[in-house]
C-alpha cells in the first residue's frame, strides 16, 4: 500500500496558537472576569496599539472588514451616488462595503504581474462623480502610495485602503492603512492578524472620521440615546480584542516568517517558469506581507485546476483568490459589467493558484509543494 503522504494545510492556525495557548486563555478568562464584554478595555487597548503600528493616531474596532469599508467610507463623506473606484480582481467584500455605504462601485482592470488594481485604468475610469479610489492591498502587497497620491491630488479624491490582507505591509517606507484618508481591516482569523472570530478596524489620521465611524458602530450615537447619524451594531467584540491584543506583537514576526517562505518559493519555482507557472510579482521587496502566496499557471502541461487536483491527491491544500471575478458575480450583474470587460482579471481568474502559506510552514514543506507541482506538470507534459 502507498503510505498516504502528510498533509500540509493552506493555513495551520493551530500552530500559530498552539504556542500562545496559555497567554490566549488567560486574556480570555480575565474578560470573563470583568464582564466588559460590549466597547470594553481590551478594545480600546487594542484600538491603540493596532493605530499605533499602522502609523496613525485613531483606530475603531467594528464587527468585520466588510462593516469597516462601509462604516468608514461614509465616515470620510462618501454619500449616495457618489462613484468610488474598486479593482475588479478583489474579494466581493470590498464591493459589498461600497454598495453598504450607498456608493456606486466602478470597477476597472488589474495589473497581470501583480494583480493589484491598474493605476492607469483607474484614471481613465475618473468621472466627474468619482469621490474616491479604493485601492486593496491585495495578497498582502501594498498598492504604490506615490502614484495613489499623484492621482488623487490631481482629480481631487479620497483615498480609502482595503487593508485587509496587508496588516503591517510596507512599500516605500509607508505602512499599509497610513497611506490614505482611512483604511479597512479584517481581522477574519485567518487573516494575518486574525482573531477568534469575526472583527474589523478602521484606521485614520483624521479624528472627525475616527469619531463619526465611533458612532456609526453603535446606532449612530456619539452620546446614549442620541442619534445623530443613521448607524448600525457594528462593535469589535471585547472577547475578540483580547485575541487581538495578545496576537498583536507576535505580528510582525509572522509577517518576516510569511516573507521568508515566499522568498523560498521564489527561488524554488524559479526554473518550473519554463513549465509555466509563474509566481505574481513582488514590486514591495520585504515589505510584502504574503497574506496568500500566489502563482500563474499558463502552461501547455495542464492547467490551474488539473494542478490543484494533482497537489490535493499528495495532501497539498490549495486556493483561488478568486475563481469569479466581482464583475461576474451573479449578485452584482445589476452594475452592469459582462465578460471581456476586465480581460486580465478574468484571465487570472482561470489561471491563480494560491499555494499554502502560514508562520511556520517548513523549507521541507515548501520543497515538496513544489516537487509536486513539477512532477505534475513534467508528468502531464510527457503524456
Ligand atoms: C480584500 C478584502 N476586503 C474585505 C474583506 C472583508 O472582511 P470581513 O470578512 O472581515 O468582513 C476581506 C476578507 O474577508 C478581504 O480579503
Amino acid at each position: 500500500m502507498t503510505p498516504v503522504p502528510q498533509p500540509i494545510p493552506f493555513v495551520d492556525l493551530h500552530a500559530l496558537h498552539q504556542p500562545i495557548q496559555k497567554e490566549l486563555d488567560a486574556a480570555i478568562a480575565q474578560v470573563l472576569e470583568r464582564g466588559d464584554f460590549i466597547l470594553g478595555q481590551a478594545v480600546r487597548d487594542f484600538e491603540a496599539a493596532f493605530a499605533q503600528a499602522c502609523d496613525v493616531e485613531y483606530g475603531v474596532g467594528v464587527a468585520c472588514g466588510t462593516d469597516a469599508i462601509a462604516l468608514g467610507l461614509q465616515a470620510c463623506g462618501i454619500r449616495k451616488g457618489d462613484e468610488v473606484i474598486v479593482p475588479a480582481n478583489t474579494f466581493i467584500a470590498t464591493v459589498i462595503g461600497v454598495l453598504h455605504a450607498e456608493a456606486t462601485p466602478v470597477l476597472v482592470d488589474c495589473d497581470p504581474h501583480t494583480a493589484l488594481i491598474d493605476l492607469d485604468a483607474v484614471e481613465q475610469a475618473i468621472t466627474p462623480r468619482t469621490r474616491a479610489i479604493l485601492p486593496v492591498h491585495l495578497y498582502g502587497q501594498v498598492v504604490s502610495p506615490r502614484k495613489l497620491r499623484e492621482i488623487a491630488a490631481i482629480h481631487n479624491l479620497i483615498i480609502f485602503e482595503d487593508a485587509a490582507q496587508a496588516h503591517l505591509g510596507q512599500r516605500d517606507g509607508e505602512i499599509a492603512g497610513s497611506i490614505g484618508m482611512a483604511a479597512a481591516f479584517s481581522f477574519y482569523p485567518s487573516k494575518n492578524l486574525g482573531t477568534a472570530g469575526n472583527g474589523g478596524m478602521v484606521v485614520t489620521q483624521n479624528p472627525d472620521v475616527a469619531e463619526r465611524v465611533r458612532s456609526l458602530r453603535n446606532y449612530g450615537a456619539p452620546k446614549k440615546y442620541v442619534h445623530v447619524y443613521r448607524g448600525t451594531n457594528s462593535r469589535l467584540d471585547t472577547l475578540q480584542g483580547t485575541v487581538l491584543n495578545v496576537k498583536l506583537p507576535y505580528l510582525g514576526q509572522w509577517n518576516q516568517q510569511r516573507n521568508h517562505a515566499a522568498q523560498t518559493y521564489d527561488r524554488r519555482l524559479s526554473p518550473l517558469k519554463e513549465l509555466g507557472v509563474v509566481p505574481m510579482r513582488n514590486d514591495c521587496g520585504p515589505g510584502h506581507v504574503y497574506h496568500l502566496y500566489v502563482i500563474q499557471v499558463d502552461s501547455p502541461h495542464g492547467n490551474r485546476d488539473t494542478l490543484s487536483q494533482a497537489l490535493a491527491e499528495q495532501g497539498i491544500q490549495t486556493g483561488i483568490h478568486y475563481p469569479i471575478p466581482c464583475h461576474l458575480q451573479p449578485a452584482y450583474r445589476n452594475l452592469g459589467y459582462s465578460a471581456g470587460n476586465f480581460p486580465v482579471s478574468e484571465q487570472l481568474s482561470e489561471q491563480i493558484l494560491s499555494l499554502p502559506m502560514y508562520p511556520g510552514l517548513s523549507d521541507e514543506d515548501i520543497e515538496r509543494v513544489v516537487y509536486a507541482i513539477k512532477t505534475h506538470l513534467s508528468t502531464s507534459s510527457s503524456a
